[in-house]
C-alpha cells in the first residue's frame, strides 16, 4: 500500500486559518474583497471567511495552465466584481514557483484596485522561481508534494480534512493509489 504522511491535521489547519483571519480582520476593518483562485482554495476560503471578524465580499476566478512549469496560464473564469478602487486580497492554496500568482497579481493590478495583496495557506518558499510578495501566510512547507484540504492530484483528495505529504509519481501512475488507504475501499 502506498504510504502517506500526515503534515497538518485539522487542528493545525484551524489554528493557522484563525491566525490569518485575525490578521486580515485587523488589516481591513472597512471590509475587503477576497478573490479566491478555484478550485484548491475553496476549503481554505470557507474556513477563513467564517473566522473573520469583519465582513468580507468574495469572488472567484479560475485559471488553466498551458504547460506545467512554464508559468503560462490563462483566465478561464473571470471575476464578476469590478475591483477598481477596491481593497483586494487574492486567496491561494499554495505558492510553489510563484509563476501563477505573479501572473494573477499582474492581471489584477491592471484593473487599478486601491490595494492588492496575496494570502496563501501554504508557502513553498524554497521552490520559488519568481519572487512574489505574500502579505498573509499560513504555513511554510518544505519541497514536498501535498494533497488534501483542497489540494488535489487529478481532481482526487481535495475532500480530506487534513494535509498529507504524498508521492506525486505514485499518484500520477494510479490516481486512486491512496483511496483504499484513506477511505478503506
Ligand atoms: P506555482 O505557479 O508553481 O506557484 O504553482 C501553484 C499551483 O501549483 C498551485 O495553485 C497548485 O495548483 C499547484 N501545486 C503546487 N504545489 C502543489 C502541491 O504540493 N500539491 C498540489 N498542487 C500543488
Amino acid at each position: 500500500m502506498t504510504e502517506t504522511r500526515l503534515l497538518l491535521g485539522p487542528q493545525d489547519l484551524r489554528a493557522g486559518v484563525r491566525r490569518i483571519a485575525a490578521e486580515l480582520s485587523a488589516a481591513y476593518d472597512d471590509g475587503v474583497l477576497l478573490v479566491a483562485v478555484l478550485k484548491g482554495s475553496v476549503p481554505f476560503l470557507a474556513d477563513l471567511v467564517r473566522a473573520m471578524t469583519v465582513v468580507p465580499e468574495v469572488d472567484f476566478l479560475a485559471i488553466s495552465t498551458y504547460a506545467p512549469g512554464t508559468g503560462r496560464v490563462r483566465l478561464v473564469k473571470d471575476l464578476e466584481t469590478d475591483i477598481c478602487g477596491r481593497d483586494v486580497v487574492v486567496v491561494e492554496d499554495v505558492v510553489d514557483t510563484g509563476l501563477t500568482l505573479t501572473y494573477l497579481l499582474g492581471e489584477l493590478a491592471r484593473r487599478e484596485p486601491r490595494s492588492l495583496e496575496a494570502c496563501v495557506l501554504l508557502d513553498k518558499a524554497a521552490r520559488r522561481i519568481v519572487p512574489v510578495p505574500l502579505r498573509f501566510v499560513g504555513f511554510e512547507l518544505a519541497d514536498e508534494f501535498v494533497v488534501g484540504y483542497g489540494l488535489d492530484v487529478g481532481e482526487r483528495y481535495r475532500n480530506l480534512g487534513e494535509l498529507l505529504v504524498a508521492d506525486p509519481e505514485a499518484l500520477r501512475g494510479a490516481r486512486d493509489a491512496y483511496v483504499q488507504a484513506l477511505f478503506g475501499r
